[in-house]
């Protein structure tokens, strides 16, 4: 899932680990390094952590000045050493993110032919492929063009050649890929985090391009072998500090950092002195379109079925939305008279892209809700409404979400102002209570940590759990059970109250405990009956509600937390401090790898 190479001046094994480390946050199960020294390829590969890498350079040192790494989130074979990347076959050495599509015709090929594999990637194929061509006499540049079109799929490779101690080749299709301009070193990597220990000169490659890099600088070709220009461009990672503070986890930074990470994106959409939502320049006519098509995948998809129901309500817009992996292949009817809006904190995710393109080829006008600005989907749309929650090192998604949900609030605000459906006493009521959001976040988060870290030691026992909401708390309730399953690995599910009796009741007992997300909205009522189903059952409820909604009920329950009463605009924003806690303190408690749970990747550019 990560990528480094590194043509340098001194030796880079170190180097090349350091800079995988900061890769770390997108996930993976194994990893591995090469380098080439004294005309000899090597390399050092472990199943696991990084520290199982370290370890086994300790054990026996790589020496060497050119050097290439990568860290694996299995997709084709487990995740154990043979299958860990970089893959050699005959003097070239690959890495790879993303998916072959058609390497069991070719391995097929290749085998047929006498090679003999031995790893159950997809990625081998490829080194075996560079191999042969080199072996029909072809020189290293167009053994890689000839081999970048056989492969379909996606992919981002890095390759070096035994023979050619001086030169790495690389090609992006699909999985990001950046070149770092060093002063006589020359790097590449899969984002500019990884890279900002050496450069902040950055080059994005697009789709398409084939970049060779040397000590003299770096070359971009298309798969035909016709240069290519690309612009540089100064990264702002290396501005970020990418450590945990005080904190035992990213995500628990992440979480308390949320009330000041807001205030700032917010700033960019509303005027906090006027109480209005800022006017977007954007070519998206929020007053003249018919209708809006929203498409993201996991915690992000969760927010925009939050914005659903925003722009819904507020700017009379009919939304159509989807996972990405699936609207992509929907066929879904669209007219350029509706926009289309993507929201990705990484800006990569490939069925997200997909998804755009579709919509794009309607002809709609695209509108990108991104935390990574130069990001793919970012540069792809006509619009990019960018959350400014910073680097998100956390797998499981926390400050990105509540910085999506803000800037969707926002902008259903200002296309209900556009189009007349919301006035301006109305705004200025929701507007003034996003600028009160941030306080109200801290107060929050402050509060109601120690009862949820005890409540935390009980839910740690349960096997199942089921979350309920109703309205946006529906979407919450999907969120706090997807937070829930992805770091603690409780089984959990998010329901819309209503649909209870239409399917989970029947597993209401004394061991599945009920999770009900209910503000005193006009909800609330109907919410407490569905509660009141559970625990006619003997159902156990932890009860996530505010000073009103605690008064109101009666029912016993087995926690209660209680927020202060806030107005249903930033509810939902309020109400998504409670859930993260009550994940994080229970993965906390189980002892699970908080910020790089197993199996899963922080950015997912594979479909
Ligand atoms: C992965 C991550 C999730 C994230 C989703 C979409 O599954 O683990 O946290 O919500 O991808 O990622 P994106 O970068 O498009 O928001």
């Amino acid at each position: 899932c990560g990528i480094v190479g590194i043509v340098g001046n001194e030796p880079v094994a170190a180097r090349l680990v350091d800079a995988l480390r900061r890769l770390e946050y997108r996930g993976y199960d194994s990893a591995g390094v090469a380098t080439i020294h004294e005309g000899r390829l090597d390399r050092r590969r472990a199943e696991g952590k990084l520290y199982n890498l370290e370890k086994k350079l300790d054990e026996a040192s790589l020496p060497g000045t050119i050097g290439i790494a990568h860290t694996r989130w299995a997709t084709h074979g487990v995740p154990n050493e043979a299958n860990a990347h970089p893959h050699f076959v005959e003097g070239v050495a690959v890495v790879h993110n993303g998916i072959i599509e058609n390497f069991s015709e070719l391995k097929d090929e290749l085998l047929a032919e006498g090679a003999v594999f031995s790893s159950q990637t997809d990625t081998e194929v490829v080194a075996h492929l560079l191999a042969k061509y080199t072996r029909q006499g072809l020189d290293h540049r167009a053994a890689m063009l000839a081999t970048l079109n056989r492969v379909s799929g996606a992919y981002a490779l890095v390759v070096m050649f035994e023979d050619d101690p001086g030169t790495i080749f690389s090609a992006r299709f699909g999985p990001p890929l950046a070149i770092g301009h060093g002063r006589g070193e020359m790097f590449l990597g899969s984002d500019a985090i990884a890279l900002s220990p050496f450069t902040n000169e950055i080059t994005y490659l697009v789709d398409g391009d084939c970049a060779i890099i040397t000590h003299r600088g770096a070359e971009i070709i298309d798969y035909d072998g016709k240069p290519v220009k690309r612009k540089s461009q100064i990264s702002q990672a290396a501005a970020f500090m990418v450590d945990k503070g005080n904190h035992r986890h990213f995500m628990e930074k992440e979480i308390y950092e949320q009330p000041e990470i807001i205030s700032h994106a917010l700033s960019h959409y509303i005027d906090f002195a006027s109480h209005t939502v800022k006017a977007q320049d954007t070519p998206i006519d929020f007053a003249k379109i018919t209708g809006l098509a929203i498409s993201a995948c996991g915690t992000a998809y969760l927010s925009g079925l939050v914005g659903k129901y925003w722009f819904e309500r507020y700017a009379r817009l009919p939304v159509e939305i989807d996972v990405a992996s699936e609207f992509r292949y929907r066929e879904l009817p669209l007219s350029p008279t509706q926009a289309a809006l993507f929201i990705s904190q990484s800006g990569e995710t490939a069925d997200t892209l997909a998804s755009l393109r579709y919509c794009k080829d309607e002809g709609l006008k695209i509108g990108a809700v991104v935390n990574v600005r130069e990001s793919t989907i970012a540069r792809e749309s006509d619009a990019i409404f960018p959350i400014l929650a910073g680097p998100e090192i956390g797998v499981a998604s926390t400050k990105a979400f509540t910085c999506q949900l803000a800037v969707l609030a926002a902008l259903s605000i200002g296309a209900g102002r556009a189009r007349g459906t919301v006035t301006a006493g109305d705004e200025k009521a929701m507007v003034k209570h996003l600028s009160e959001m941030p306080r109200i976040m801290s107060r929050v988060l402050n509060d109601i940590q120690p009862q949820i870290e005890a409540l935390s030691r009980d839910l740690s026992r349960f096997k199942d759990v089921l979350y309920l909401g109703r309205g946006t708390s529906f979407p919450l309730a999907m969120e706090g059970a997807l937070k829930l399953k992805e770091i603690s690995y409780i089984h959990a599910e998010g329901y819309a109250a209503g649909e209870l009796k239409h399917g989970p009741i029947a597993l209401i007992d004394e061991h599945m405990p009920v999770i009900v997300i209910a503000p005193h909205d006009r909800f609330f009522e109907k919410t407490v009956s569905n509660m009141q189903e559970v625990a006619a059952r003997g159902g156990k409820i932890i009860f996530i509600t505010d000073e009103k909604g605690a008064a109101a009920s009666k029912l016993p329950t087995m926690a209660t937390i209680v927020l202060p009463n806030v107005d249903e605009i930033i509810s939902p924003m309020i109400f998504s401090l409670p859930i993260q806690l009550l994940a994080y303190h229970t993965a906390v408690f189980m002892g699970t790898d908080v910020d790089q749970p197993r199996n899963l990747a922080k950015s997912v550019t594979v479909e």
